[in-house]
């Protein structure tokens, strides 16, 4: 009994500890550490435990604070009308996509939009009672919020009183709080200076001002205020048939509107509005993250009403967020089938153009050594290109007291052995053949749709034959036998017939894919298949001078000298043995078949971007299949490129070298043709 005593005190007092680490965070630095999930499980936990047996209530207990998880010194307040939040497109496709879903709804109904910039801040409910500001709070979760009345009567641009002669009983106003950049960066230079950390973003420190218990501080901070939402539930402030009509009413009774709106008959020119400012948000002295497109008809807005979350009259169209902070909360490193070592952050998630990111990329050493990378540390994320996401900068004036720098691994983390570091390459390498990264590595990529596509042979299968002693090379694959497959984890005797199945099957493709398939540093499928056509077979190839292969069109001399010695490693030599008497097609097919109709013969396509439906591999496939060829970068001799969303800066020279761009649906018609 005694036990269970201590050790539910030990539990009670580790849960108040926990939640007031947590409500600290929130409130007062105004950067989360925990989901509000969590939050909340762990405080029902200390509830129930305190309900349980009463003795364990401390008065410092989050239990025992008034209006639960408001900072000290606000109360927690109802909302007179809730605040809906919005729904998000992140392209003009999804802004279609809503567009459409509000017409069959209404489909009498003129279009006829509202844009507004989406000011980067936060909401603010304002309440005004006969001309008067009484109420101020923070939007909270819709339903309730903080009453801040005192800090947002420091806000000069919010009008203590309206400017209108015969003020309604009620007005409820609604805008966005926000600061400005100048005067953000004037804050966190005075922040770093009193050795207190910065403010991530302007928005967080918005929040944080916002959340300050003495007015004094924030009326020193010079937030700002731009309203956009116009509530009259009592008396009269003219005719607002329009959200354009509420913008103007807003201005004319004392309040700041954003100038940058526009109204917009079609969803085109909403496109253009937010092609416009995309870039010219960057000259704006605040930050915005998307435009805000409104149905200008209140009666249609009324018609249409709200689904349990959003307003099926608006829209969020969002611009991808660039770069955000985030915290490393470890680094992990990755052996990949080359055996190059790749450094990987592992971050407390964000949302990044779009998707949550939990890791990103530190490249290699070198690069870790120049960012002076502590674990803990706050780091600045952001999209490379069109691949993973990679670490930018570090944040160094964010960084905890005992953060430790961080150490590359001086052995390989899969196998234990010295990695080497050429002077001259920015890549670690694990050089042991038998690593059993390298291993599985290669399986997988032997298994892989343009290598030899064996359905269901990827990374996990890869590692799970692997350890399990079955496969320690290709070659092995093609003596598996089923009842070994079928006695893995999470494998049935069917899944095992059908990657037996594959695995024979994969016997049949033909040499350029073999070729591709075996891994050669340097050796894509473009070059393997330009390669295995200039060479009938391997033996030919085995004995060909690093010249011979240079003389291939496209072949550089790098990658002959990879091909040169790889055939040079007696393990190698082995291999293909095996592969020879397990039948695979290691010669050009003799008597071709009569050739499959070419009409993109001769046709060259770059693809980027992310298309709607395809993936990229089969795009290619599908070009390929048509007799055309499908290279990486975009040169005077590409013909089209086919590009999806985010395309990034091939478009831009696409364009610029006047190439036809096709869009996912223009390619396929061209394939029907
Ligand atoms: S309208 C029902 N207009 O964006 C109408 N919101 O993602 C809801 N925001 O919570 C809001 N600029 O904090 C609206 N011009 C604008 C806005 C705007 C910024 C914020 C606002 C809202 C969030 C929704």
């Amino acid at each position: 009994m005694e036990q269970l005593t201590q050790e539910i005190q030990a539990r009670a007092a580790q849960l108040r500890s926990q939640l007031q680490q947590a409500g600290y965070a929130y409130y007062t630095l105004d950067a989360p550490i925990m989901e509000d999930a969590v939050y909340d499980r762990l405080y029902r936990e200390l509830q129930d435990l305190e309900a349980q047996y009463p003795s364990l209530v401390t008065p410092d207990s989050p239990t025992q604070r008034v209006g639960d998880r408001t900072a000290e010194g606000f109360t927690s307040i109802r909302h007179n009308i809730p605040l809906y939040s919005l729904e998000n497109a992140f392209n003009l496709k999804e802004l279609a996509v809503w567009e459409e879903r509000w017409r069959r709804l209404s489909p009498e109904a003129e279009p006829g939009y509202v844009c507004e910039l989406k000011i980067d801040g936060l909401a603010l409910a304002l309440t005004y009672e006969n001309g008067l500001l009484v109420r101020g709070a923070t939007r909270g979760d819709g339903v309730r919020g903080e009453d801040i009345t005192q800090n947002v009567k420091t806000i000069r641009s919010i009008p203590l009183r309206l400017n209108a002669e015969n003020p309604p009983n009620i007005v409820e106003v609604r805008g966005e709080a926000f600061l400005r950049l100048d005067i953000f960066e004037q804050i966190n230079r005075e922040r770093e200076a009193a050795g207190e950390n910065r403010f991530a973003n302007p928005r967080n420190a918005a929040a944080g001002t916002l959340r300050q218990l003495d007015p004094q501080i924030v009326a020193r901070r010079n937030l700002d205020f731009f309203a956009y939402t116009l509530h009259v539930p009592e008396g009269d402030l003219g005719e607002v048939p329009t959200q354009w009509d509420s913008l103007e009413t807003l201005k004319q009774i004392g309040f700041q509107v954003n100038p940058n709106r526009q109204r917009c008959d079609r969803v085109e020119e909403v496109g253009e509005y937010y092609d416009r400012w995309d870039g010219d948000r960057r000259d704006l002295p605040y930050m915005t993250d998307g435009v805000v497109v409104k149905l200008d008809s209140v009666a249609l807005q009324e018609e249409l009403g709200f689904t349990n979350k959003f307003p099926r009259w608006a829209i969020a169209l969002k611009y991808p967020a660039e770069e955000v902070p985030t915290q490393v909360e470890s680094v992990t490193v990755q052996v990949g089938r080359t055996g190059a070592l790749t450094p990987v952050a592992e971050l407390k998630p964000v949302v990044l153009a779009g998707t949550t990111v939990a890791r990103a990329t530190l490249h290699n050493r070198d690069r870790i050594a120049e960012l002076d990378l502590h674990i803990g540390d706050t780091v600045e994320i952001r999209k490379a290109g069109e691949i993973i996401p990679e670490v930018v900068r570090v944040l160094s004036a964010l960084r905890p007291a005992d953060a430790q720098p961080y150490q590359f691994p001086e052995y390989c983390p899969e196998c234990d052995r010295p990695v080497v570091k050429p002077e001259d390459e920015a890549v670690t390498r694990c050089v042991n053949p038998i690593c059993p990264a390298i291993v599985r590595g290669a399986i997988a990529h032997w298994g892989s749709r343009p290598a030899l596509d064996i359905d269901g042979l990827g990374e996990k299968l890869a590692r799970q034959l692997t350890e399990a002693k079955l496969v320690q090379s290709v070659a092995d694959l093609y003596d598996l036998q089923v009842e070994e497959v079928a006695a893995l984890e999470r494998m049935g005797q069917k899944s095992a017939e059908k990657l037996i199945g594959a695995i024979a099957t994969s016997k049949m493709q033909p040499w350029a894919r073999v070729l591709y398939g075996l891994g050669i540093r340097h050796v894509g499928s473009t070059n393997a298949a330009t390669i295995a056509a200039g060479f009938p077979n391997i033996t030919a190839l085995a004995n060909a001078s690093e010249s011979e292969i240079e003389s291939l069109y496209g072949i550089g001399v790098e990658i002959a000298k990879s091909i040169v010695a790889w055939f040079q490693v007696p393990e190698n030599q082995t291999l293909i043995e095996r592969l020879r008497s397990n039948g695979l097609q290691l010669e050009a097919a003799t008597s071709s078949p009569s050739p499959p109709s070419s009409p993109l013969a001769g046709q060259t396509f770059v693809i980027t971007g992310t298309l709607p439906n395809l993936k990229r591999e089969e795009a290619k496939a599908k070009i390929e299949a048509a007799g055309g060829k499908v290279t990486g970068s975009v040169s005077s001799k590409t013909n089209y490129l086919v590009a999806g969303d985010s395309p990034g800066s091939k478009l831009e020279k696409a364009k610029k070298l006047g190439i036809s761009v096709l869009s996912e649906v223009e390619l396929l018609k061209l394939l029907e043709n």
